[in-house]
Formats: structure tokens, C-alpha cells, sequence
């Protein structure tokens, strides 16, 4: 292999471990620190014509695609359709004039999101490619390069892609959002100031890994493991279970926390493991009571929260995670990690192949 382990064991946790310095790589070419502006490598592509927003990708860089969705409805009030690649061709969907695609993939070579972008460009959408390689098929074709500067990822369980996807998704929706007009300066200075914060967090939740290490026994010899948040935690409880799925091959489900009394609560016993993805926040007390239900049948959790969420919520629970406390737009980042360390570990005890798991590629190029 051309690039090192450096000293760690797998690829997979290098690329954990790299997460604060390759983030704060890309933020750089997306923030303005002294002007408190957060800039696009666009320069020439108006971001205020754009009506509509539609996001395609796979795997792992569509939950980046699904905080996403959350971050530009909220901030700048533009709609946006969310697609799997595979289904978003088929489905015959409807895209106005004016309107922006994002693909999101770290390959830039996924032959579904790559249709996807043939699809809509054919139709006449603004092509935007959020892409960790340059050169690739959807760079070269897309009308706007977004650039992650994640450097090279080996293991095959996206990592570091993830959470610079996010920053430059933020970035994207900071933008969007004061070309809507819906973003005076000092909003936009604070987003600067979140974001400018991200790669310290990080560094914060890597602090938890042997913390972590020392509970994977707790879920390794589980059958099934439920995930649960809400907002943009939502998205990381879907891919907290596709990471444990890729790595250690135990049935995981996310599941948004309110949605779960619809169906997985009737799963619930004390030998399925419930890992509850929570920050302090608006969101936190109801993601509690719906925690709450969980243990009142026997369920056993493991929250994920900062401080205060701990001290909170954190009794009869048989594993906590306490996470620096950040500011809500960059926790996606932030708890990104212990979910990635979390599988990351319970794989290694379990001893599968956890850079080249069984029956997936790094990059799929087939339909
Ligand atoms: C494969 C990989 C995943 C990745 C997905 C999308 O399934 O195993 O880790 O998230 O493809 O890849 P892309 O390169 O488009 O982000």
C-alpha cells in the first residue's frame, strides 16, 4: 500500500484520527475567518437564482446529504428533495427550471449518483459536486466543484469523507442562506465562529476512544442494535447502524426517536442494545422520553450526549459517551465520531476485516 497505517491498526481508525486536521483543511478554503464570511470556490454562479435544491447520493455521503437537507431548509429556507441515487432515476422525479442539484460522494465515480448527475443535467439543473477526489467522472461533469479535502480514504466504512462533507454542506447552506437574504452579518459571523470550532471538537471526541473501546463487549455479542435521534441526529443514528452493519455485520437500525413507538419499540427487550444519539438542545428532552420508553421495557441504552445530557438522562443507562459540548450545527460533525469509534471497536472485537469487510467495494461501480 502506498499510503501508511501510520501507527494505528487499520486504515479505518487512521481516518478517524484525521478527522480534526482534514476538516479544518476544508473549512479553510470555505471560511473567511477575518471577515467572518464563509466563501465558495464559485465565484461565478449565483447562488439567489436557485429555486429548489435536490440532493443525490449513496450510502454514507447521503446521510451527509440528509443533515444537509435539514441545514438548508433551516437556514435558508429553500426547499429541498432528498434521493438515494438508485431510486432518484427511476421515479421519474420532477425538477424545475432554476434548479440546483447537489451529488455528494467521496469517489466521485458511484455509477448511480453518476447517472443521476447525467439525468439532471439532461434536464437542465445546475450541477453542484460535493467530491473528495478532483479528477473524478463527477467533478469533471459537474457545473460546480465543491471540494472535500479529506486526502485519500482507504478503509472501505466511510469516515473523514463524512465529516468534511458536512462542513462544506454547512458552508454550501450558509451561503445559500445569505443569497436568499435570509442571513444578515452577524448570523453569518456566528456560523463562521461554529464552524471554525469544528476541528477542536473533534479532537474533544477523540478523547473518548479507549472510553469507547472499553464498552464495545457491550454490544459485540448483540444480534440486533437499534439507533435512535431526532433533527440531525436523526441522520447520524442511520448512519451510526449502516457504519456497525458495513464493519461488524450485526443488524443495526436507525430510526428518527419519535417515529420508533410506530414500529421498533415492539423490538425492544434487553437484549437489544439502543444507542441514543442526544446533544443538549431543543430536541433533547423529547429524544429522552422517547429513551424513557425504551428502558421502561427492559431496553438497554447507550447515550451519546455532552455534560449536562449525561447528568440529565444519564442514570439507568448502561453506557454513557459524554461528548464536548458544541454549539447544535456542527454536533452532526462532532457525534459523527463516537459513532464511527463505537463500530470501529466493536468490529475489532468481533476480529472482522474491518478496512475490506466482506461483500463491499470502496467505490461501486456497477448499477
Ligand atoms: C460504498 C462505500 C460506502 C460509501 C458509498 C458511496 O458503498 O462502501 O462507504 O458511502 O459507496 O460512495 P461515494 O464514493 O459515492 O461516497
Amino acid at each position: 500500500e502506498l499510503i501508511s497505517k501510520g501507527n494505528h491498526r487499520h486504515y479505518m481508525l487512521k481516518e478517524i484520527y484525521e478527522q480534526p486536521i482534514v476538516v479544518a483543511q476544508t473549512l479553510r478554503s470555505y471560511l473567511q475567518r477575518m471577515e467572518d464570511r464563509v466563501t465558495l470556490p464559485i465565484p461565478e454562479f449565483d447562488l439567489s437564482t436557485v429555486k429548489r435544491v435536490t440532493i443525490v447520493a449513496c450510502g454514507t455521503s447521503y446521510y451527509a446529504g440528509m443533515v444537509a437537507k435539514y441545514w438548508f431548509e433551516q437556514f435558508a429556507r429553500v426547499p429541498v428533495d432528498l434521493d438515494v441515487a438508485s431510486e432518484f432515476r427511476y421515479r421519474q422525479p420532477v425538477m424545475e427550471e432554476g434548479g440546483l442539484m447537489i451529488v455528494i460522494s467521496q469517489s466521485g465515480e458511484t455509477a448511480d449518483t453518476l447517472a443521476a448527475l447525467r439525468h439532471a443535467k439532461a434536464e437542465g439543473q445546475t450541477i453542484a459536486a460535493v467530491v473528495n477526489v478532483p479528477t473524478s467522472s463527477m467533478a469533471r461533469e459537474a457545473d460546480l466543484l465543491l471540494p472535500t479535502h479529506a486526502g485519500p480514504e482507504i478503509g472501505v466504512a466511510s469516515t473523514k469523507a463524512f465529516t468534511c462533507q458536512l462542513a462544506v454542506l454547512a458552508a454550501l447552506a450558509a451561503n445559500l442562506a445569505r443569497a436568499k437574504g435570509k442571513l444578515n452579518a452577524a448570523e453569518e459571523k456566528a456560523i463562521v465562529k461554529h464552524l471554525s470550532e469544528a476541528p477542536a471538537a473533534l479532537n474533544g471526541a477523540l478523547a473518548y476512544d479507549e472510553t469507547i473501546a472499553d464498552m464495545a463487549h457491550l454490544i459485540a455479542g448483540a444480534r440486533d442494535v437499534l439507533y435512535l435521534g431526532r433533527g440531525t441526529d436523526y441522520p447520524l443514528a442511520l448512519e451510526g447502524a449502516l457504519k456497525l452493519k458495513e464493519i461488524s455485520y450485526i443488524h443495526a437500525e436507525g430510526y428518527a426517536a419519535g417515529e420508533m413507538k410506530h414500529g421498533p419499540i415492539a423490538l425492544i427487550d434487553d437484549a437489544v442494545p439502543v444507542i441514543v444519539i442526544a446533544p443538549s438542545g431543543p430536541l433533547f428532552d423529547k429524544t429522552v422520553s422517547n429513551m424513557q420508553e425504551v428502558q421502561a421495557r427492559g431496553g438497554k441504552v447507550v447515550l451519546i450526549s455532552d455534560y449536562d445530557g449525561v447528568q440529565a438522562a444519564g442514570e439507568g443507562c448502561i453506557a454513557t459517551i459524554t461528548m464536548p459540548k458544541v454549539h447544535p450545527l456542527i454536533a452532526p460533525l462532532v457525534y459523527a465520531v463516537p459513532v464511527q469509534l463505537l463500530a470501529y471497536h466493536v468490529a475489532v472485537a468481533k476480529g472482522t476485516d474491518v478496512d475490506q469487510p466482506r461483500n463491499l467495494a470502496k467505490s461501486v461501480t456497477v448499477e
